[in-house]
């Protein structure tokens, strides 16, 4: 049933370019125009909506965060982003004028579900995204856009995590055309690039040894700080709750810029940071944050394209990805850090499929 593979989880993380396929394919009619059957919302009603905000928890929130990223770029709406369990607490402010949007891959969280519930009280509209056909929180949003990842069973979530940032540049690209805001130019262009996907995510698969070699040697940190900029430091955040969740290492992600402010105190010989850098317009500055954690004794694991060989150096290792365009480097730069947390965690000896503490779906809150 793993299919030849030693745990689920890795075999999940090899079944993302089949993912992304099945995600996109269905979704795509003859004239390349994006169509989503179960979201309903018309283009009078979008037009109304003034703001848009995703809720969800954990990875699925960390997926809504790019949401929020390909929204306001190709949609033109603001976006509020909040996890669950705070959005449902705080007596958010919602009106009849809000698209909330619930990203779960089970469909069953008990506090995203509670959130949806919270947010039609207030007279939104609500949209899930999810991976189960039939789960609760399908059944109660307006629009459904289902992600097409096949059952996740390892604990941590890697291929629904793609889907879902799959189904949002979708749903952007979508809104985009309806409101008239996007050319049709981009919109082609992106999703080109995103029909593209599977096959360079099949390359970083194809080149997995080099994570495993890395994870061999630096198994054994305390701690271990993720940083990035833009999308990147979106990216980082699920990635450094994969290598926690897993691995049982401590890890935080913080924005490469906000560094300075606090973070860097915790940097001394041999901490180990995962730089990311995949953003072409925010490059120089990763690479002097890359260069403020050397100079406090870090060793750097940092991801770029691979057009941007200068990286080299300034970090200790470099795991490139595929050249894309930066509003979509988030579903090829997670595969390198799923993998590494997947490494690490094998040669710490960690039940990777079953973390302790740790439930697939959270029912209870
Ligand atoms: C982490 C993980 C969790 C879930 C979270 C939400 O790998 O799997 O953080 O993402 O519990 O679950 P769903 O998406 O089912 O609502």
């Amino acid at each position: 049933e793993k299919g030849g593979y030693q745990h689920f989880m890795l075999k999940e993380i090899h079944e993302q370019p089949k993912a992304i396929k099945d995600t996109i394919s269905p979704r795509l009619n003859e004239h390349n125009e994006i169509v989503l059957d179960d979201i309903k919302i018309t283009k009078e009603e979008l037009e109304r909506i003034n703001k848009i905000m995703i809720v969800a928890c954990g990875t699925a929130a960390y997926a809504g965060l790019i949401g929020k990223y390909a929204i306001e770029k190709f949609a033109k709406i603001p976006v509020e982003w909040d996890i669950a369990s705070e959005f449902r607490y705080r007596d958010p402010f919602v009106d009849d004028k809000t698209l909330v949007i619930s990203i779960s891959q089970s469909g069953e969280t008990a506090d995203t579900l509670a959130a949806l519930r919270e947010a039609k009280e207030k007279g939104a509209r609500v949209m899930a995204v999810t991976n189960v056909v039939g789960s609760r929180i399908s059944r109660e949003a307006d629009d459904v856009f289902y992600t097409w990842a096949g059952p996740e069973i390892a604990v941590a979530s890697t291929k629904a995590y793609v889907t879902q940032l799959i189904a949002m540049y979708l749903i952007a690209l979508n809104m985009g055309i309806k409101k008239g805001v996007l050319s049709k130019e981009k919109h082609d262009a992106v999703l080109m690039e995103l029909k593209a996907l599977p096959e360079k995510a099949e390359k970083i698969l194809f080149d997995k040894n080099i994570l495993q070699s890395l994870a061999d040697k630096q198994f054994n940190n305390q701690s271990v700080f993720y940083i990035g900029r833009g999308l990147d430091d979106y990216v980082s955040r699920e990635g450094s709750l994969k290598l926690k969740e897993i691995s049982y290492i401590h890890s935080e992600a913080i924005a490469a810029g906000e560094l300075k402010h606090g973070t860097i105190a915790l940097i001394e010989e041999g901490t180990l940071v995962v730089a990311l850098a995949t953003q072409d317009s925010l490059y120089d500055k990763m690479l002097s944050n890359i260069k403020e954690v050397k100079a406090r004794g870090a060793y750097v694991i940092a991801v770029a394209k691979e057009t941007n060989k200068e990286i080299e150096k300034s970090a200790d290792t470099v795991i490139y990805i595929p050249e894309t365009m930066d509003e979509l480097t988030a579903v090829l730069s997670v595969i390198p850090l799923q993998l590494l947390a997947y490494y690490i965690a094998v040669a710490r000896g960690c039940d990777v499929d079953k973390p302790k503490n740790l439930a697939k779906s959270v029912t209870v809150e």
